[in-house]
């Protein structure tokens, strides 16, 4: 069964190339990291996805371990692109990852060629998927030789299962050596994923969004709304039972809902509404106020947040009293 969607739906997004190269992405990308595991809601999942492809959101970002348990991300949209979005595969972007661990002993993990060419197999089966658009190594893996994790990145490409790979995570230095090494094989390596909100700055400090402009790459930060936090979700200082750190989440603990955190997030907040925005807005055009960052990547619990953070994209632009009153409370 195909089903139709919005025909204007390109016409309201705002798409983005992806460093120096031809690929366009959706300024907002949706993930499926979180909410997609076999004990979550699959009518949710299934609805934040066409919800999202319904409004222009052509990118789909997922990794090998996403879940619980570890692929059933994959499953899902696998079974979502089969059902209703297959007709619609040369109109999106599909990326997956592998780095971190996956299966059971010393071949589940890392950046070994043997792990990381077996993995993507696994994937494209989950997803019933030829090939995935973009093909990222996960996280930098010390205890392999960059050389090797790139190589299996290249011959991915050469096979036909990926069109171009990225990396994520990789400290500036790594990602240059990744893009010298790419460069000489004519490997299109295009883009960057590292985590990157209002509340987490690291990649400002490391100089890697400079050296991303430098390069010709592409950026598209993780955890836009610091998993949660920069929305409305916990602004009275209580925590939501439906919500990630309601749900006690490893990467979004109540413990870190301290008191100091909610007055930072209302301070943001008052800044917002001045804008005529909410907190999850804000912090999403806040990202894309820089022409460097190419799409935001975002994660949901239902299909109405997607809804209301799409309804950034229409102010992106800060004066230049919002972004000194922003950096005063982020101090
Ligand atoms: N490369 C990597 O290592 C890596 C690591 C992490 C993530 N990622 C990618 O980045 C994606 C996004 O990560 P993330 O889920 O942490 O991103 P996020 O956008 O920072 O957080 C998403 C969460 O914020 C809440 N939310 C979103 N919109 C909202 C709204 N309008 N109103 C109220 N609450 C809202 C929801 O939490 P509630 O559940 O509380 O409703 C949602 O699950 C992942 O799916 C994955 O694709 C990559």
């Amino acid at each position: 069964m195909s089903r139709s969607f919005n025909s204007n739906r390109y016409n309201t997004m705002i798409y983005r190339a992806c460093g120096r190269s031809g690929l366009k992405l959706p300024a907002l990308s949706l993930g499926l990291w979180q909410n997609f595991g076999q004990e979550d809601d699959s009518e949710k999942a299934r609805r934040m996805v066409l919800t999202a492809f319904d409004a222009g959101v052509t990118h789909f970002d997922l990794a090998n371990n996403y879940g619980p348990p570890p692929g059933h991300a994959e499953t899902v949209l696998g079974r979502i692109l089969q059902s209703e979005l297959g007709q619609y595969r040369d109109e999106m972007v599909i990326s997956t990852k592998a780095g971190h661990e996956m299966w059971p002993g010393p071949y589940g993990d890392g950046g070994s060629r043997k792990y990381v060419l077996a993995s993507l197999d696994q994937s494209l089966k989950r997803m019933k998927l030829d090939y995935v658009d973009i093909f990222y190594s996960h996280c930098p893996t010390p205890e392999t030789p960059l050389e090797e994790t790139l190589t299996a990145l290249v011959d991915a490409v050469r096979m036909g299962k990926a069109l171009y790979v990225g990396i994520s995570k990789y400290p500036p230095e790594q990602t240059r050596r990744t893009a010298d090494f790419l460069r000489k094989l004519n490997v299109p390596f295009i883009i960057h994923q590292p985590c990157y909100s209002m509340l987490d700055r690291a990649i400002e400090k490391q100089g890697l969004l400079d050296t991303l402009a430098d390069l010709g790459l592409g950026c598209i930060p993780f955890s836009p709304l610091a998993r949660g936090l920069l929305t409305d979700r916990y602004l009275s200082g209580k925590i939501p039972a439906d919500s990630r750190a309601g749900k006690n989440n490893p990467f979004l603990t109540p413990g870190m809902i301290t008191t100091e955190m909610v007055a930072k997030l209302n301070a943001l907040n008052n800044i917002a509404k001045r804008r005529g925005q909410s907190l999850s807005q804000m912090a999403i055009s806040w990202l894309l106020r820089d022409q460097r960052i190419t799409s935001v990547l975002i994660g949901a619990s239902r299909p109405e947040q997607i809804t209301d953070n799409l309804k950034a994209l229409s102010n992106i632009t800060f004066n230049r009293d919002e972004l000194n009153q922003i950096e005063t409370i982020l101090r």
